[in-house]
Order: structure tokens, then C-alpha cells, then sequence
């Protein structure tokens, strides 16, 4: 405890000033320093005396003092505040005093606390002077208007003092923008426009049609073979769209009974069906309320609801089913498939009003064949995308390799390519892949140099020693052949005899070339 002479006197020689600041003499503080202490009865004096204490605690413990005025001018700083004058670039007093604070002290806060008025209590000030721990308080006068602010410097070299506090600090910073960076990551589309590879001309017209539709809200039509890309660029115009942030929903039409599609395109009314559906389901039109709708193999949409689903591209409306209540959606849909929609609209198996509708921005992507020169980009990417998930290496190709790979007709495009890479990795173990090493996966592929050990068994029973990949591809083409014989070609009978999904079906004729 200190007598009332020794508490007047940090006021006295060095801060003299700042008893003589207008800004400060209307302040409260002086008011309270002027009045001679003696212990008060009233509760408004023990307050101010309180206040007073703690307003000489910081002014004995602190490094350094400012005063501001409302204009946020410095009118005054304490001595100890002058040996950070050179920190800041400053020779002497005279050129610092009188400016604005937030011209000569970097990062400050002072004009914050004159504009809101609310005091900051304790705060870390980092500038070119060094780290400090400081104080600002809001100076007022009797009506309680904000006339200025004291800032007080409570620690210098605060970087060194709270070295842990600051590296925890520094720490937390850098798990925050880590979380932040892997949340934009995921939500950053699977697949963007860049992502469909090709520098063929064929390839940059499909880009360049991509880009042109995504801006825009009718539906996309995406023709092409299986294994062209249509389900990636359909992903890639929707990220690239103003409906990036909202969802895309995908629907393969040729993978659900013709008897579930409904249901499961428009959803069915609470009540519609006694059992499971009893609670009624969002179809996939109302899932993709806002976003986009991916319908893959259009061709394969059974007639009467193709003129429902007209009605939903017209009027952008629809009933559930079992419900007679008009549902409204903002839906852009993006068809695509790898049927000949106007020889099925001449056979009568497609609506030609829904063919126009679908047909405003049709974007044909073309089937590998067409564009051998886009080979070697895409094998590159498929064979580090098949090293990523398989944990082998990465393997590289020969030139024989490429001639080879270009000159298939790949009648399973991109996805052919990709197996018969994956089988041929799988293979050998060599990491540069020649013609050779193609063999019996590719029909004119050359034949390895004969192999020893097979060479020195008897040859007596035929071995299964071909690849295993191989022999399950064989296998695989031999099962369809047989259930579609069987079923006389009917593909849907002879997909459920066969335990697959009808789009697994046709991808799976288109690749083994059925
Ligand atoms: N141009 C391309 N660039 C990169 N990957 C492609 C390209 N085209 C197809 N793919 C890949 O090939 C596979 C089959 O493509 P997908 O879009 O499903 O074809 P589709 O829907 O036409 O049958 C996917 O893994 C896809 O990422
Ligand atoms: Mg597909």
C-alpha cells in the first residue's frame, strides 16, 4: 500500500503532459486524481477510488503510454514510450506526436476504441517494433461521450516473454487453415472440365461445348458410347455451373425395374402403399431440388413415363406418386446415353416431343477411336490412377505399347482402356510396359518370347496357365453369350439371370464387344 503523495506521483515529472492534455483534464481520470484521496463513504467514491488504483497499477507497471483524441491524433505519449519510436521508424517525438495513430503504429486498434467506445482490455499488438501486450481504454467526458483514448503498452518484448502462449497460438492458427483447406477440398468437385482428358480437336470441341452449356439452364443432352466419359463431363457441367453448390444427383435409368422407376424418379405420397413406402419418399427430382439432375441412359426410359417426365422439363412440376398434389421443383437435368435416340424415335420406342426437348444443347462425345491421339494422355492418367488405388507402381509405356493401344477400336472406350491397362500391370512386373506385355489381351498384340518353365511341363493336358485377368474376361464374355442365347437376347432377362444391373450388362457387351 502506498500513501496518497507516492500514488499522485507517476503524474508528476516524466508524465506532467499529460495533466495538462485537454482530452485528458475532461476525463474522468483526472477528475478523480485532482480531488485529494482520502477513503470515501459513498459507493460512487469507492468505486472511483477503485478505478483510480487500477488505473496507477497499470500506469506504474506499463512500458509505455499514449493519448489520442477523438480524431484520432496522438497528443501525447508517456517516456517510456519514446525508446519504441525508433521501432517504428520515428527519430523523435515531434515527428510522431500529432499524427494519426493508424498512420504511424501499425496494426493498432486505438481508432477501433475511439469509434465503438468499448475498451480492450488486454490484447497482442504485433508490428515491426516487436509484440506487445497492450491496454486500451476509452477516455470520456461528463456526458459520456467518447473523447479520446489511452493506450498503454503493459509489456514489450512480449514475444519472447510468452513464447509458449504465442506458439500454442501459432499452432491452434495452423490446425484451423488445415481444417479449412481440407473442408474447400471437399467440397471442390470430383471432376471438373480440365478433368476430361484430351488435346485432340475432338477433345477441346467437347470442353469447349461443356464450358458453353454450364452456363446455361436448358437440359444437356450427352451422346456417346459407353465408356466415352458422358457420366464425368455431366459431373464436370454441373461444378462448372451456377448450381455448382447445390447437389448433383445421379440416376442410371437401364439399373432399376421398369416397375420402381417411378417411384423412384418422382417419389411416392404418405398413404400411397401400405408397408415400407407407408411414410411416403422423396423421388429423385425433389432430392435434386436446386441442382442438377444426371438421368443416365435416357434411351432406356420406358414410354409412359417418358411423357411424365416431359411434363416435369415443361412445367418444372410433377404429382408423386399416389399423390394428386402438384409438387414444384428448379431442376436442370442433364440426359445422356449410348442409344441411337432418333432410329428408336423412327421405331416408335421414343417420344419424339421429349427427343426435342432433351435435344436443345446436345454435346456427342466422341468414341476413342476417333481421336488416337488423346491415347498416351489418358493412358498416362488411367495408370496413375490404377497405381493410386491398386498400390502398385506407376508404369510407363513403350512406344510399340502406344502404336499398339492406338491402333484398337476400343469399342469399350476409356473404361476398356482402363481394364486392359489395369490386367496388363497386374501381369508383369515390369515397369515399362511393351507391345509384348499386351498379349492376349489385345488380338494383335505379339506373343512374349516362350517362356521356360512352361516349356519344361509335359504336354499332355492343356494348362490353364494364361492370366488370370485373362481367363476371368473369358469367362466373364463366354457367361453373357450363353445367358443371352438363353434368354434370346433379351437383355434385361438375361442381365437378372446373370445377378447384374442392366447398365453393367451393356457396359459389359460394349467391352467385350458382344
Ligand atoms: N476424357 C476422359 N478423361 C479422363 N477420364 C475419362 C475420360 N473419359 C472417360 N474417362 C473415365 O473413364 C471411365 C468411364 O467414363 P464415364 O464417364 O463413366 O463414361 P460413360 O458415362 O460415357 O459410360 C470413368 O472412370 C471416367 O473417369
Ligand atoms: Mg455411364
Amino acid at each position: 500500500m502506498r500513501d496518497t503523495a507516492s500514488r499522485l506521483a507517476w503524474a508528476e515529472p516524466g508524465n506532467a503532459p499529460i495533466m495538462a492534455s485537454p482530452i485528458f483534464k475532461e476525463s474522468g481520470f483526472a477528475r478523480m486524481i485532482q480531488k485529494p484521496l482520502e477513503l470515501p463513504a459513498d459507493a460512487e467514491g469507492v468505486m472511483r477510488l477503485a478505478a483510480q488504483s487500477m488505473f496507477e497499477l497499470m500506469a506504474d507497471a506499463a512500458q509505455g503510454m499514449m493519448l489520442v483524441d477523438r480524431d484520432h491524433r496522438i497528443v501525447w505519449i508517456s517516456e517510456g514510450y519514446k525508446r519504441f519510436l525508433p521501432d517504428l521508424g520515428f527519430a523523435d517525438e515531434t515527428e510522431f506526436v500529432g499524427r494519426r495513430v493508424e498512420e504511424v503504429v501499425p496494426n493498432t486498434m486505438m481508432n477501433q476504441v475511439i469509434e465503438t467506445g468499448r475498451p480492450i482490455l488486454v490484447d497482442l499488438l504485433t508490428n515491426r517494433a516487436g509484440t506487445f501486450v497492450v491496454s486500451r481504454l476509452p477516455l470520456r467526458d461528463d456526458a459520456g461521450r467518447v473523447t479520446g483514448a489511452l493506450g498503454i503498452v503493459l509489456l514489450n518484448d512480449a514475444g519472447a516473454m510468452m513464447q509458449p502462449l504465442i506458439s500454442k497460438f501459432a499452432q491452434l492458427q495452423a490446425q484451423l487453415e488445415e481444417a479449412h483447406r481440407q473442408l474447400a477440398e471437399q467440397r471442390r468437385p470430383k471432376y471438373q472440365i480440365a478433368s476430361f482428358i484430351g488435346t485432340s480437336p475432338q477433345a477441346l470441341e467437347v470442353k469447349r461445348q461443356a464450358r458453353r452449356v454450364a452456363a446455361a439452364h436448358s437440359t444437356v443432352l450427352l451422346l456417346g458410347e459407353t465408356g466415352t466419359g458422358k457420366e464425368l463431363l455431366a459431373h464436370a457441367i454441373h461444378a462448372a455451373s451456377p448450381r455448382a453448390a447445390k447437389a448433383l444427383v445421379g440416376i442410371n435409368i437401364a439399373a432399376i425395374p421398369d416397375t420402381l422407376l417411378e417411384a423412384e424418379l418422382f417419389g411416392v405420397a404418405p398413404g400411397a402403399y401400405t408397408g415400407a413406402d407407408r411414410k411416403g419418399r422423396e423421388g429423385k427430382f425433389a432430392i435434386a431440388d436446386g441442382g442438377t439432375l444426371f438421368l443416365d441412359e435416357i434411351g432406356d426410359m420406358p414410354l409412359p413415363l417418358q411423357s411424365k417426365l416431359l411434363r416435369v422439363l415443361q412445367e418444372q412440376e410433377f404429382e408423386p406418386l399416389g399423390s394428386n398434389k402438384v409438387r414444384r421443383v428448379d431442376v436442370r437435368v442433364i440426359a445422356a446415353t449410348s442409344r441411337d435416340l432418333t432410329a428408336m424415335m423412327a421405331r416408335g420406342e421414343f417420344r419424339s416431343d421429349l427427343y426435342y426437348r432433351l435435344n436443345v444443347l446436345p454435346i456427342r462425345l466422341p468414341p476413342l477411336r476417333e481421336r488416337p491421339g488423346d491415347i498416351e494422355a489418358l493412358a498416362d492418367t488411367l495408370g496413375e490412377d490404377i497405381a493410386r488405388r491398386s498400390g502398385m507402381a506407376v508404369r510407363t509405356l513403350a512406344p510399340d505399347a502406344l502404336e499398339l493401344l492406338a491402333r484398337q477400336p476400343w469399342p469399350g472406350n476409356t473404361r476398356e482402356l482402363r481394364n486392359v491397362l489395369e490386367q496388363a500391370s497386374m501381369m508383369s512386373d515390369d515397369l515399362h510396359l511393351r507391345a509384348e506385355h499386351f498379349a492376349g489381351l489385345l488380338p494383335d498384340a505379339p506373343e512374349p518370347p516362350a517362356c521356360v518353365s512352361t516349356e519344361s511341363i509335359p504336354a499332355q493336358e492343356p494348362l490353364p496357365l494364361r492370366p488370370l485377368p485373362d481367363q476371368i474376361a473369358s469367362l466373364e464374355r463366354e457367361a453373357i453369350s450363353a445367358a443371352l442365347a438363353y434368354t434370346q437376347g433379351n437383355k434385361l432377362a438375361a442381365a437378372r439371370l446373370l445377378h447384374i444391373s442392366r447398365a453393367a450388362l451393356y457396359d459389359k457387351l460394349a467391352a467385350y464387344a458382344l
